[in-house]
């Protein structure tokens, strides 16, 4: 069911409540005034008669007769009967209506009472009287307030009806109106593909819930579209990087074929060769790894101390002749510096940064401590190489960016991507210290 017909049958459904609360209410209250009104006619009936025969000492039956006679204001079925203190009907036929015995004793405890017989009001009155006590019973239907009830009764059920027609056609209206921006933007998105991300919808100015779910779909389509957009020159770039080695390979392999050769220049050729495949296969690792970030998540604990000093073993067999140097600067608490994490990967991210730190300084001294906070682990990797220009520290960690220091030396522009996407997974923040100028430094902070 469409939120536009539930919202409009609940706001029915509430009404029709609320309105037959009321209805009922007022039905319930006019009943009631009804039969109190009933009540007191009968009274002053009873009273009346009682009055006029009782006062003239005569308790002959056609006197009473002439009474009513005289005192024309029948009430509908009416039945009214006096009887004396011996309980003994005056002025009627015995096979005529009787009360019973109860009720005449009830009158004479309570000296007034009145009560529902079927469709009938009763009310009894204990009268004093100089010839002795009396009591009044007078019972009559009131023909005339239950038609009026029951045409109130009708006009009521009528007027339910067609206010709960005219409240769903309202409700209908009304959530139609309330709901119409959101069909607009639902029409709106349908419209968009991923080849037309630069799409946006249109916002108002007001500050409503709708505009706020358009204004956050904006945000949402400008991110898609950017990553869209990284997403396509990486794999420009990465082609083109990919390119670049084979072209160089094919082209010299293709000049050293075209005559004969001394052995002299095919061991040149291949060595030329063997540099841009060495090059080629290191692209294709970091590619490789680039990949692996998006499958790999293996989360374990991991001691940050025991994960550095690897990391340095492993760079400093791979580089030969380097010096790394370890500082740990960590308080007893082994909690305070296992994080969870992928170890594969930190392991990948942080080697990047040696990486570098050894390329960029000439395989100078690089020394990386580790330092305990209250809140965060922190790890210093510094070298003795060249400061990082300010201008540079934004686009290095996009992928094949790399910075104006970076001529001469070997490299895509991969390495600190790759790391920066691995420690956001991890939600470790990154921060290169351009104030250092002995060389560069990275500080990665491991929040506890
Ligand atoms: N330790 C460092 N010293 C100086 N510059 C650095 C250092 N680490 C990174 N950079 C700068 O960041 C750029 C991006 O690094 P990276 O993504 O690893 O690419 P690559 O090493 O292939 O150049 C480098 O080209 C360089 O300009
Ligand atoms: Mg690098």
């Amino acid at each position: 069911m469409k939120i536009r017909d539930r919202l409009s049958l609940q706001f029915t459904g509430i009404f029709a409540v609320l309105l037959f609360l009321v209805l009922a209410g007022i039905y319930i209250t006019t009943e009631k005034n009804r039969r109190i009104d009933f009540n007191d006619r009968l009274y002053d009936r009873a009273l009346t008669v009682a009055e006029l025969y009782l006062a003239e000492d005569n308790l002959s039956k056609e006197k009473f007769r002439d009474v009513q006679r005289k005192f024309p204001l029948f009430l509908p079925d009416e039945i009214i009967r006096i009887y004396d203190n011996a309980y003994q009907p005056v002025f009627i036929k015995q096979d005529e209506y009787q009360w019973p015995k109860e009720v005449i004793d009830r009158v004479v405890g309570h000296k007034q009472i009145s009560y529902r017989l079927g469709s009938r009001q009763v009310v009894g009155l204990y009268y004093n009287d100089n010839s002795g006590n009396f009591v009044v019973l007078i019972s009559a239907n009131d023909t005339y307030g239950f038609k009026r009830m029951h045409e109130l009764f009708i006009d009521m059920l009528f007027a339910y009806v067609l206010s709960l027609f005219i409240m769903f056609l309202l409700g209908r209206l009304f959530s139609r109106n309330a709901l119409s921006p959101i069909s607009k933007v639902i029409k709106d998105v349908k419209i968009i593909r991923s080849t037309s991300l630069d799409r946006r919808l249109e916002a108002k100015g007001s500050k409503d819930e709708i505009n706020e779910l358009v204004v956050t779909f904006n945000n949402l389509l400008e991110h898609l579209d950017q990553s869209f957009d990284a997403q396509k020159s990486f794999i420009a770039n990465a082609s083109h990087e990919l390119r670049t080695p084979i072209t160089a390979i094919i082209g010299d392999v293709e000049v050293t074929l075209a005559q004969p050769r001394t052995a002299d220049d095919y061991t040149q050729t291949l060595n030329r060769v063997l540099n841009e495949a060495v090059k080629l296969n290191e692209l294709i690792e970091n590619l490789l790894e680039m990949a692996q970030t998006n499958i790999e998540s293996g989360f374990e604990d991991i001691r940050l101390d025991e994960l550095i000093w690897q990391v340095k073993d492993e760079w400093c067999n791979k580089v030969p002749g380097s010096d790394i140097e370890l500082v740990y600067r960590l308080g007893p608490d082994i909690a305070k510096y296992t994080f969870p994490g992928n170890r594969h990967l930190l392991f990948i991210a942080i080697g990047n940064i040696i990486k570098n730190a050894l390329k960029f300084s000439g395989n100078k001294k690089v020394t990386c401590t580790i330092t305990g906070q209250a809140h965060a682990t922190i790890i210093s990797i510094t070298d003795l190489g060249m400061p990082i220009p300010e201008a540079d520290v934004k686009r290095i960690f996009d992928p094949f960016k790399r910075g104006t220091n970076s001529a001469g030396f070997p490299g895509f522009g991969i390495g600190l991507s790759l790391s920066e996407k691995i420690f956001r997974l991890h939600n470790v923040s990154v921060h290169v210290n351009t104030e250092y100028r002995e060389g560069s430094e990275f500080v990665l902070t491991f929040p506890n």
